[in-house]
């Protein structure tokens, strides 16, 4: 089969894309054939080595996946040749990828495609909604009335936590470019702040008197004294980005109001978690409602390039096409 993959950690040109042999899939296990990828930032860490996970050599790279069953192991329940299924959590933690025209999945990681979801628009959004999805009511314990800020809202994350705490009831204060503030209110914003201007303190403060409830900054810029201010009784921040940041701490801030800093990686999270994120999201994606900004859709042998250009920070998704020579 065709893949793209590496045999050491390295630069984006270190990705080949050539023959490998079609993979066998275990007794619960699901040979998907892979129609559709998309590159997360986490997947130019995983193949450079900055995110260290376990990759056995030649190692398909990418995470996400929107395919159709081609085999399905005898203990994979609910899966037959055919069925639309998606993946967010291949190509890591010993994990093959998804670049590649077969992939295997085990079950427990794999979910149908519902009924009229746009597999593109589908694919573009599995890993940063599932992301917002756990930070905002898993680890966030988000809940209805609740005001929650989203910087970076204008991307991939932020956009899919501005469109899921809207959804869950919470009151939406994003963080954006002016540009881009009718693509945040269409997912779902109440307001939206330029997050350049210098008095954005004071712009949060005056939305929320009483204290933000939940603080998401996906920008990898958090202001960590200032945020936690800005926080209301019990209020959270979860840190989901800003690998590199060291961060100053001024703790009465957080212990004399029960505020609390939660890490969350999308990577740690337990298949149960992910299959309930996956059963808001295949609600969802029946109904086309999470924000997604398709960049370009490219064949598989401009694996390479889609690295490189996510690295380079470009705005919106690189989607490849998987099938027989890039097709
Ligand atoms: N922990 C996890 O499980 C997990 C999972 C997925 C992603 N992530 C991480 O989350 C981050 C976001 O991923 P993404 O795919 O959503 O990226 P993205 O689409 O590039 O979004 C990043 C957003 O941050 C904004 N931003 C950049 N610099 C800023 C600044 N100085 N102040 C405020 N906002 C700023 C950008 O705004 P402009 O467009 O205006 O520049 C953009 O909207 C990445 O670091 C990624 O690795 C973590």
């Amino acid at each position: 089969m065709r893949a793209a993959y590496i045999t050491e950690l390295g630069p984006a040109d270190a990705i080949r894309v050539g023959e490998l042999p079609t993979p066998v899939p275990g007794p619960t296990d699901v040979l998907v054939r892979v129609e559709l990828v998309v590159v997360d930032p986490v997947d130019t860490l995983v193949r450079s080595g900055a995110y260290r996970t376990p990759t056995p050599f030649p190692f398909v790279v990418g995470r996400d996946l929107v395919g159709t069953v081609a085999e399905a192991g005898a203990g994979a329940a609910g899966f037959a040749p055919g069925d639309r299924v998606w993946c967010n959590s291949l190509g890591h933690d010993g994990r093959q990828g998804s670049f590649a025209e077969f992939a295997v999945v085990p079950a427990e990681r794999l979910y149908h495609l519902p009924d009229g979801a746009d597999p593109v628009a589908s694919v573009a959004v599995l890993h940063p909604a599932a992301t917002a999805y756990l930070a905002l009511f898993r680890h966030g314990r988000l809940r209805p009335g609740e005001i929650v800020y989203v910087g970076g809202a204008a991307g991939n994350v932020g956009g899919a936590a501005t469109s899921l705490a809207r959804m869950g009831g919470a009151r939406v204060l994003a963080g954006a470019r002016p540009e881009d503030a009718e693509w945040c209110r269409a997912a779902g914003a109440a307001e939206v702040l330029d997050y350049r201007d210098p008095d954005l303190p004071d712009r949060l403060r005056a939305l929320a008197p009483a204290g933000i409830d939940l603080y998401i900054d996906t920008s990898g810029h958090l202001d960590l004294p200032t945020a936690l201010d800005l926080l209301a009784l019990r209020g959270r921040i979860v840190l989901l980005a800003g690998s590199a940041q060291r961060l100053t701490l001024p703790a009465g801030s957080l212990y004399t109001n029960d505020r609390s800093i939660l890490g969350f990686a999308i990577s740690r999270a337990a298949v149960g978690d992910l299959a309930e994120a996956a059963s808001t999201l295949n609600t969802q994606l029946a109904a086309g409602t999470l924000p997604a900004r398709i960049r370009d859709v490219w064949p598989l042998d401009r694996a390479a390039e889609a690295h490189q250009a996510v690295e380079r920070r470009v705005r919106g998704r690189i989607v490849l096409r998987a099938g027989p020579a890039g097709a």
